[in-house]
């Protein structure tokens, strides 16, 4: 039995798990989806507000300056003339309509305010509250225009793991940072590693695809707008995603290592392993685990002899040097990947 010595600190510390979970609220966790027809509603805006256009927005307002500034610069700004027959993008293309948010509000009054110390902003609580809209409302903000026939390589966004796992848009394209809308690949590592420590865990292993040093890609391999295959792949399988680098691996061959070279990853892991070459596990353990050991009484494979056994703990490739696959048969006149 325990006394009120005890019950009040493991009280404490019941109370204190309790706060400590309320605050993991925030956290990206996969919610049910609603119909589309309900995230259509959040990102309608103001019903009692009308468009005013960019101009109108910031006529009375210096704060945006930067941010106008990095948005006439960007694709979505600067390339966009009427003529180009192109959806126009301003503000309000994705804030919502604006009317509301900035009547009352004159440059005279601003500045009026601001010789007080005072600070105006427009009633931007009016407009679209972006920042907090579930997830598939955001993304609809950006896919009312970016249309899986206006922008190819979102094709399969909504089946894709990331718009499944509440990502959005917003999470990886920052409209307002730099005039730069598109992710280049040097920075995608930084920015899939943000949630993804575990794969920045494997490209730290001694050995890795060398992502660190700048030669490879997370989008090489993946999509992150959703694939055709598992995992957000580009390609239709593990294979094709390896032999687009590695052709000499893709075969036919006349001797095949049989359907274990479908998938690389039988042998291979693709980020990263403690062990040579990316291998899943140690020679010779890791063909031990599909066939026999065996001796051999010299490198020609002359005679196999099971009495001695001087093969047994050595690399096996060591010999079969051609495993992935070969045009040679080996001593015997067989497909035994020893040339
Ligand atoms: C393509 C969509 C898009 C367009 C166009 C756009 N914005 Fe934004 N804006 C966003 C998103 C998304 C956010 C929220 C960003 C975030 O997650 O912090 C945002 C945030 C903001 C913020 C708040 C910034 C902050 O730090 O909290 C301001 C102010 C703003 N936008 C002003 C503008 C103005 C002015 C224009 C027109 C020049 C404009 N936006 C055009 C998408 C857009
Ligand atoms: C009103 C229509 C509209 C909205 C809304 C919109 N975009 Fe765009 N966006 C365009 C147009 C038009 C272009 C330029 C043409 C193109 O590259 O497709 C563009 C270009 C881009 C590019 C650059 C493509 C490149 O190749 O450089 C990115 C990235 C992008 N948008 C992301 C977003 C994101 C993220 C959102 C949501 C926050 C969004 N867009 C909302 C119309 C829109
Ligand atoms: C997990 C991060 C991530 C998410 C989520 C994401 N993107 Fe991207 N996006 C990228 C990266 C990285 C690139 C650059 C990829 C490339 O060049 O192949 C890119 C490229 C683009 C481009 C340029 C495409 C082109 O072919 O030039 C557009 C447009 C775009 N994204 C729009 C969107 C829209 C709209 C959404 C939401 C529906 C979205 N993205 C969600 C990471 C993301
Ligand atoms: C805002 C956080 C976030 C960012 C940034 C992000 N991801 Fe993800 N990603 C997730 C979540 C959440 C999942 C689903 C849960 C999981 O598998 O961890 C996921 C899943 C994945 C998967 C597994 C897909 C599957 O079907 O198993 C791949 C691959 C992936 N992300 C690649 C990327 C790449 C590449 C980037 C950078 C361009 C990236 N992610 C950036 C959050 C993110
Ligand atoms: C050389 C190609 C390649 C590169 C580069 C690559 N991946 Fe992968 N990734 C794969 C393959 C292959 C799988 C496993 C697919 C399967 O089993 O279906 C995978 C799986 C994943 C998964 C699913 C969970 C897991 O570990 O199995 C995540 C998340 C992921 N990758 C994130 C990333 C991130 C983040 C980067 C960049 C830092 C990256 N990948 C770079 C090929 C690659
Ligand atoms: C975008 C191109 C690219 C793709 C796709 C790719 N690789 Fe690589 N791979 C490389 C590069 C670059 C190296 C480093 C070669 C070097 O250092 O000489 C490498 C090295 C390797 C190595 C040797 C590693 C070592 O430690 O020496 C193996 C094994 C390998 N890749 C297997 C795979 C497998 C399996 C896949 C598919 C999951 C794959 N690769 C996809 C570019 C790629
Ligand atoms: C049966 C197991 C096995 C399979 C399946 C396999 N590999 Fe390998 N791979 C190995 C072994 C073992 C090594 C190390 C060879 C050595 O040490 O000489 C290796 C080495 C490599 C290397 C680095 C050395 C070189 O030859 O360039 C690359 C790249 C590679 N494999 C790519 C692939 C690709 C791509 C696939 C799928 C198409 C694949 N492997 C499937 C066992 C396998
Ligand atoms: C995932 C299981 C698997 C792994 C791992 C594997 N193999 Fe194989 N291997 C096979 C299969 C299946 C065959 C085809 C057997 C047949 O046709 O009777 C084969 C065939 C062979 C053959 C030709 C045998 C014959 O009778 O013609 C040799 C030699 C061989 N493998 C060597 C290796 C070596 C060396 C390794 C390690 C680098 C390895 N294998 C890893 C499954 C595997
Ligand atoms: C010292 C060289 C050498 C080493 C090391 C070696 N092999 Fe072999 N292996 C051979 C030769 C030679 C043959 C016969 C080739 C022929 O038939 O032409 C052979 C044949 C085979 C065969 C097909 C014959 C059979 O037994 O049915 C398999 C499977 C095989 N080896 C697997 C392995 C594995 C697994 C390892 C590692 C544990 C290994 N070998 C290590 C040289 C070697």
């Amino acid at each position: 039995m325990c006394n009120t010595g005890y019950r009040i600190p493991i009280l404490g510390i019941f109370v204190f798990l309790l706060v400590l979970m309320g605050g993991c609220q925030g956290l990206k966790g996969s919610r049910p989806l609603l119909p589309q027809k309900e995230y259509e509603k959040m990102i309608v805006g103001n019903l009692y507000a009308d468009y005013v256009g960019t101009q109108n927005c910031l006529a009375a307002c210096h704060e945006h300056d930067r941010l106008k500034e990095f948005f006439d610069a960007s694709t979505m700004g600067a390339q966009l003339k009427k003529e180009s027959g192109m959806p126009l993008v301003d503000c309000e293309s994705c804030h919502g309509p604006g009317s509301v948010a900035i009547s009352g509000l004159t440059r005279e009054l601003v500045e009026k305010n601001a010789r007080q110390g005072i600070k105006t902003a427009c009633d931007y609580k009016t407009l679209i509250d972006l920042k907090n809209l579930p997830a598939p409302a955001q993304s609809l903000t950006c896919l009312k225009c970016h249309s899986a026939n206006a922008t190819f390589n979102l094709h399969n966004w909504n089946a894709g793991t990331h718009a499944i796992s509440d990502v959005s848009c917003f999470d990886c394209h920052k409209v307002h940072q730099s005039p730069d809308l598109k992710v280049t690949p040097i920075k995608s590592g930084q920015l899939c590693f943000s949630c993804h420590q575990a794969a920045q865990v494997e490209f730290s292993l001694t050995s890795h695809h060398p992502l660190r040093e700048g030669r490879v890609f997370c989008i090489d391999c993946h999509d992150p707008h959703g694939g055709i295959s598992g995992s957000l792949l580009k390609e239709e399988s593990v294979k094709e995603s390896c032999v687009q680098c590695h052709p000499d691996k893709r075969g036919p061959f006349l001797y095949e290592h049989a359907d274990v070279m479908d998938d690389c990853q039988n042998c291979h892991t693709a980020h990263g392993s403690v062990n040579t070459n990316l291998l899943n596990a140690r020679e010779p353990f890791l063909c031990l685990q599909c066939h026999e050991g065996h001796a051999v009484n010299n490198r020609a494979g002359d005679r196999i002899s099971p009495e001695s056994a001087r093969a047994f703990y050595t690399r096996c490739t060591d010999c079969h040097s051609t495993i992935h696959g070969s045009d040679v048969p080996s001593a015997s006149g067989t497909g035994r990947f020893t040339q």
